[in-house]
């Protein structure tokens, strides 16, 4: 475990580099991410290379024996490069380009734009590939930010049409799948198929258009598929000339709200995955369970550890600033990556720059580059980190429960959602904090993955699957694993259209259940009790009909009290639970404990309010981390003697954490 820094020497004179880094040196700071926005460094004009100032750059890290990852520049076209090509340019759903003035303006089809990055990167990693300061590499910049996966231009459209008459070979079967012969859009040839422009009905509803949902759904898996396609070329061509590993930095679930690529997929063509960890600043503050959420997301992505590329370090936004990160928060954000599976933590960014759209973006130091509160900080981070990497390697937590996270059910559920506030992250997040609570970790997993490690299986709205990730579900239960579903799993095929079958469709035999009617919570909400005590239920509801399974809860209310609500199936050797209905909060406290008791899940003894208690292990020696993520002190009763790995104290029977404090505890020697 180890921190970094995101640098940008671009932005300083050179004679600011030494002090920058003795400074950096001073904090153990062992790495730098430097470059993604380079290119008009790189080609000041067409054909005009120039690579002396990243030799420069590169020989005075390797100097100051601070590694490097090198980024690929294609995050930000130069001004004269979309003049001479404009048709580099994205389009918006109107059709309009997205001119050039800020960053990620580019189409990820345009052939123009693939050939032109392949060149430079091409002759980055020919000339850097083996460079000593040069640990790994960075894909672009967070692929697909700001709403930058879906592009609507003519070349994606032909590009489109190229994918689908692929994917459906005949006109005929894309007609049949889509459903066309609903509002007579039946098309005659794959090039009259439409890429979804808003159309006449988008001010009516903007999360649809009001288009057809088969359609919106391959253009949105097009779209994933031409980032990857697009940083997959870059990482194959750096692969030509290096061995170093490559990454590109994601972004969370919670305040980018999903960036409309498929992670599993983009993380196989990754050798290890990274990501941009803000938490208080200009467009949220995210809770500490939603933080661990995204932490657990990036360790499932490619099933190892992962990177924080950047690591919130200063109060940061654009047109305005977030709060500035209250003493001890640093350090806190630090060990929660680290508790969850991260081995490198890199800051954004080093210093504020003076200029350009983030003059507000603050890093460890601001805009003077002196040393400051949060610089010291990092350097206590930083002295601790090197101590513990002595004696630890990397951590991660082995969690025995996964949610399932299905790219395309997010998609589909964000053209067609059932009901008013109905998220599906935010719906997978109410069963992952639960757990979270009770200081058991929790995974993500596609609805393909090998889920045998797993004693509990988690597939909240889980709406379609395919034949072979429907039979991965049933092998698992039927080796004696414990399932549960929710509403609006199992009732779509893939082509995203509603199954005919009664619901839950495709998953009726394994959960033993079958729904006669569902009752979508608009305003309005229902009580229910079960083996989770009571509930209130404020999306849906559907009624169920035991088919074979016992029933663990009933609604209360409405026309259809004393119906169950939940239920469970054996399957083979194992359990299938279906929950028909959401749950408050405190309600799915209840049934994690029960599930918890049922699949013999021992939860952290003594749980303590908004301290977050991670199990994790390097695969000798075992560590609870305990984070106390509340402005006050607190006092977390422990059970066994622990060595305090941070004050090389034993632990007692309690373990007191001062206001956003942290303790690393090691196991005694089994
Ligand atoms: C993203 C980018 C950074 C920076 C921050 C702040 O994380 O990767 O370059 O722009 O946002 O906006
Ligand atoms: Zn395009």
């Amino acid at each position: 475990m180890r921190i970094g820094v995101d640098y940008y020497p671009e932005h300083w004179e050179k004679e600011r580099w030494k002090t920058d880094a003795e400074m950096m040196a001073k904090a153990n700071i062992k790495v730098v991410r430097i470059g993604e926005f380079a290119w008009s460094l790189y080609e000041p004009k067409e054909n005009d290379f120039h690579f002396e100032w990243m030799d420069e750059i590169l020989d005075f890290f390797r100097e100051h024996g601070i590694s490097v990852v090198l980024c690929t520049p294609s995050a930000t076209p130069p001004k004269w490069m979309v003049d001479r090509h404009p048709d580099i340019y994205q389009d918006d759903i109107h059709g309009q380009p997205k001119i050039f003035g800020t960053r990620k303006h580019y189409c990820f089809n345009s052939e123009t734009y693939r050939r032109l990055t392949q060149g430079l990167v091409e002759k980055i990693a020919k000339r850097y590939g083996s460079h000593p300061a040069v640990e790994a590499w960075q894909v672009d910049n967070e692929l697909g930010w700001a709403n930058t996966t879906r592009c609507y231009c003519d070349k994606c459209k032909k590009e489109f049409q190229n994918w689908l008459k692929e994917k459906y070979k005949t006109i005929e079967t894309l007609n049949r799948v889509y459903g066309t012969v609903f509002w007579s859009q039946i098309y005659n040839s794959f090039d009259e198929v439409i890429i979804p422009r808003a159309g006449a009905c988008y001010d009516t509803c903007h999360d649809t258009q009001g288009q057809n949902p088969g359609l919106l759904l391959d253009y949105y898996r097009f779209s994933s598929d031409s980032v990857i396609r697009f940083a997959a070329e870059s990482a194959e061509t750096i692969r030509k000339y290096s061995d170093r590993p490559i990454t590109s930095n994601l972004l969370d679930a919670a305040i980018n709200s999903g960036t409309g690529i498929d992670y599993f997929k983009l993380a196989q063509h990754l050798d290890f995955v990274s990501w941009d960890n803000y938490i208080e600043f200009q467009w949220g503050i995210a809770e500490a369970a939603t933080v661990s959420r995204d932490h657990a997301l990036l360790r499932s992505y490619k099933k190892q550890p992962f990177w924080v590329m950047e690591q919130q370090s200063g109060p940061c936004g654009w047109s305005k600033m977030g709060p500035a990160p209250t003493p001890g928060k640093l350090r806190l954000w630090t060990y929660q990556a680290v508790a969850n599976g991260a081995d490198t933590v890199v800051y954004f960014r080093w210093r504020a720059c003076s200029f350009g759209t983030e003059e507000n973006w603050h890093g460890i130091l601001d805009h003077d580059g002196k040393p400051n509160r949060r610089y010291r900080e990092i350097v206590q981070i930083g002295s601790e980190m090197e101590r513990l990497s002595k004696m630890l390697g990397v951590l991660s937590p082995k969690a025995k429960i996964a949610v399932i996270k299905s790219f395309d059910s997010e998609w589909s559920q964000s053209i067609h959602r059932y009901v008013e506030n109905f998220h599906y992250d935010e719906f997978l997040l109410s069963f992952y904090k639960p757990f979270y609570d009770k200081g058991l970790s929790v995974d993500f997993a596609a609805p393909g993955d090998d889920l045998s490690s797993y004693s509990l299986v988690l597939a909240p709205a889980l709406l379609m699957v395919t034949e072979a990730e429907q039979k991965n579900l049933e092998d698992y239960a039927r080796a004696g694993g414990t399932l549960l579903f929710t509403f609006r799993s199992g009732i779509k095929d893939v082509c995203n259209n509603m199954l005919q079958q009664t619901v839950p469709g495709v998953f009726s035999e394994l959960a033993g259940v079958s729904a006669s009617e569902y009752d979508p919570q608009f305003e309005k909400e229902t009580a229910s009790s079960g083996v989770y005590g009571s509930g209130v239920s404020k999306l849906w509801c559907d009624v169920l009909e035991p088919q074979g399974a016992e029933t663990l809860g009933v609604y209360t209310q409405d026309y259809y009290a004393g119906k169950p609500c939940l239920t469970v199936n054996s399957f083979g050797k194992g359990s299938v639970y279906y929950l028909g209905c959401d749950l408050s909060s405190d309600a799915m406290e209840r049934l994690a404990d029960y599930l918890c008791a049922r699949v013999g899940l021992d939860q952290r003894p003594c749980p303590v309010e908004g301290v977050e208690q991670v199990d994790a292990s390097d695969g000798k020696q075992r560590v609870l981390f305990l984070l106390n993520h509340n402005s006050s002190a607190a006092v977390v009763p422990l059970f066994g003697r622990f060595e305090n790995l941070l004050t090389g104290q034993s632990e007692g029977s309690t373990a007191m954490l001062e206001p956003y404090g942290v303790a690393v505890l090691k196991y005694p020697e089994a």
